[in-house]
C-alpha cells in the first residue's frame, strides 16, 4: 500500500466554486468472512474480530485522525463516513460530497451500548422498541430527541432538534464503527445529485482525488437507502421510503396507522419537506432519464443517438423495436448490458428481472452502467408502487432522477 499523504495535483471543483486539495485515492478490499459477533446474542455488544482485516484497521486510523472522510459499504448503498462527535470530520463530508450544509447527516451505530451513550440519561423512547426488535441490524432509520448536551457534532443535524440514527446490516459496516468507537455520520457515498453507489467502483466514480480511503466489502445487498421514520410526538409517519417497507411497518404492534409524509417530487421554492433531503435532485445519471409510469411504454426512440432502456420485467428486450443485438457488457455491480443496433442507433439494454427487490437491488447501478456506457437518454420501465411494499422507495427514486415521466 501506498502513503496516504495529499497528492498535490489538479484540485477538484466544488459546487460553490471553492476548490480543494486533491488526494490519492486508495480502495482497500475487506476479504468475506465472518467479520464479528454478538456478545450474548443480543443487540446489546457488538465484539469486532480480534484480528481484523488490514483495510479496516487502516480505515479506523483515517476515521480517528483525519478530517477527510472515509468511504464503507453497507446492506443499502456505501456511506461516506466521519466522526460524528467531531465538528471538523463532520464538515469534511460536506465538503468532498459538495452537499448542501442544511441537509442532516444519518448516524450509524454499532450496538445498542453506542446507541445509549447518544441518549443518554434518557432511555430509548417505547415506540422504536418493537421496530428495533424486528428490523435491527437492517434499512431502518428513526428519529431520536437530541438531547442537550449531545456528544454529536452540531454539523450532523443542521440545526434540527432529532437526530437520525441506524444499526447497519452488515458485519463489515458495525466492525468498522466499533472499531472507531465512535458513531459515524454517513450519508451515500456519490457526489451529490448522482445516483447513490452500490459498489466501491461507483464510489471511486465520484469521489476519486476527494478521499483517501474506500473500503470495498462488494456490492450493497438492499441497493437503496433506508426507510427514515418518526414515531416522535404521537406521529407514525415515513420520511423516506426504503428498504423496509410500510408493508412491514404497518404489521408492527403500535405502528398501524403509519402515514407517507413524504412526496417523490423534486420541492419548489417555499416547500418545506420533512426530511431536508428530499428537496433535492437526485439520484441523477449524466444522461436523460425518461421515467415511463407502471404500464406505460415505449412507443419509439425519438431522441439521442444511445439509447439506454432499464427494463423491470414488463417491457421485452429490445422493447420489441427489433433491435439487433450484438454483444454483452459485464458492468460494475452485477449490470449485464446488451449491446446493440437499431438503424443507426445505439441501444444498451439492462433488464432487472420482475422481482422488486431485484429492481431496488440493481437500479442505481443500471443507471450508472448506461450513463458510463455513453447513453444519451435513458427509458426507465416503472413498477407497479400501488401496494406498500419497497416499489414506493424504487419509483421515489426513479421520480427524482427523471427529466420527464411519461404515463
Ligand atoms: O441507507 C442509508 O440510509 C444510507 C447509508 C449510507 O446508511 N445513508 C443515507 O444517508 O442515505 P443520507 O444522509 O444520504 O440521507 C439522510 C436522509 C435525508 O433525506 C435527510 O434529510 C434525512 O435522512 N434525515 C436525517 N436526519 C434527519 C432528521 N433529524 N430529521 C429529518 N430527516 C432527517
Ligand atoms: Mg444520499
Amino acid at each position: 500500500m501506498t502513503s496516504p499523504t495529499p497528492k498535490p495535483e489538479a484540485p477538484p471543483k466544488l459546487k460553490d466554486n471553492t476548490t480543494t486539495t486533491s488526494f490519492q485515492t486508495r480502495t482497500l478490499s475487506v476479504p468475506p468472512g465472518p467479520l464479528g459477533t454478538w456478545k450474548d446474542n443480543t443487540l446489546q455488544t457488538w465484539l469486532p474480530p480480534p484480528s481484523p482485516p488490514s483495510a479496516l484497521v487502516t480505515a479506523t486510523t483515517h476515521l480517528l485522525t483525519s478530517p477527510i472522510p472515509v468511504a464503507f459499504p453497507t446492506e443499502t448503498v456505501y456511506g461516506l463516513g466521519a466522526d460524528a462527535t467531531n465538528a471538523s470530520s463532520v464538515r469534511g463530508i460536506y465538503l468532498a460530497k459538495g452537499r448542501p450544509s442544511d441537509n442532516p447527516l444519518i448516524i450509524h451505530i454499532s450496538d445498542l451500548d453506542m446507541l445509549s451513550s447518544l441518549l443518554a440519561p434518557a432511555p430509548i423512547p417505547e415506540i422504536y422498541l418493537p421496530l428495533i426488535e424486528k428490523f435491527w441490524p437492517g434499512p431502518l432509520t428513526i428519529l431520536l430527541p437530541l438531547p442537550s448536551p449531545s456528544p454529536l457534532a452540531a454539523e450532523v443535524t443542521a440545526g434540527l432538534g432529532t437526530f437520525g440514527v441506524r444499526m447497519p446490516d452488515s458485519e463489515l459496516a458495525r466492525s468498522l464503527i466499533k472499531m472507531a468507537g465512535r458513531p459515524l455520520a454517513a450519508p451515500s457515498a456519490n457526489a451529490s445529485t448522482r445516483p447513490s453507489p452500490t459498489t466501491a467502483g461507483h464510489v471511486l466514480e465520484d469521489l476519486r482525488g476527494r478521499v483517501e480511503v474506500i473500503v470495498d466489502g462488494g456490492v450493497c445487498e438492499v441497493g437503496v437507502e433506508s426507510t427514515v421514520v418518526s414515531g416522535l410526538g404521537g406521529e407514525r409517519v415515513v420520511l423516506r421510503p426504503g428498504g423496509v417497507s410500510l408493508e412491514e411497518l404497518r404489521a408492527i404492534p403500535g405502528w398501524e396507522g403509519t402515514v407517507r409524509g413524504y412526496g417523490d417530487g423534486v420541492l419548489g421554492a417555499g416547500e418545506q419537506p420533512r426530511a431536508p433531503g428530499m428537496k433535492y435532485k437526485h439520484y441523477s445519471p449524466r444522461a436523460r432519464v425518461v421515467l415511463f409510469e407502471h404500464g406505460g411504454k415505449v412507443e419509439a426512440f425519438g431522441e439521442g443517438e444511445t439509447v439506454g432502456l432499464i427494463r423491470a420485467g414488463g417491457w421485452e428486450a429490445g422493447c420489441g423495436m427489433g433491435v439487433v443485438f450484438e454483444r454483452e457488457v459485464e458492468g460494475d455491480g452485477e449490470i449485464l448490458v446488451k449491446e446493440g443496433r437499431l438503424g443507426e442507433r445505439r441501444v444498451l439494454d439492462v433488464g432487472l428481472g420482475g422481482d422488486v427487490k431485484g429492481v431496488a437491488h440493481g437500479l442505481f447501478a443500471a443507471l450508472r452502467e448506461l450513463d458510463r456506457l455513453g447513453a444519451d437518454v435513458i427509458y426507465v420501465e416503472g413498477v407497479d408502487d400501488k401496494g406498500e411494499d419497497i416499489a414506493a422507495a424504487v419509483m421515489n427514486r426513479l421520480r427524482k432522477a427523471a427529466s420527464e415521466i411519461r404515463a
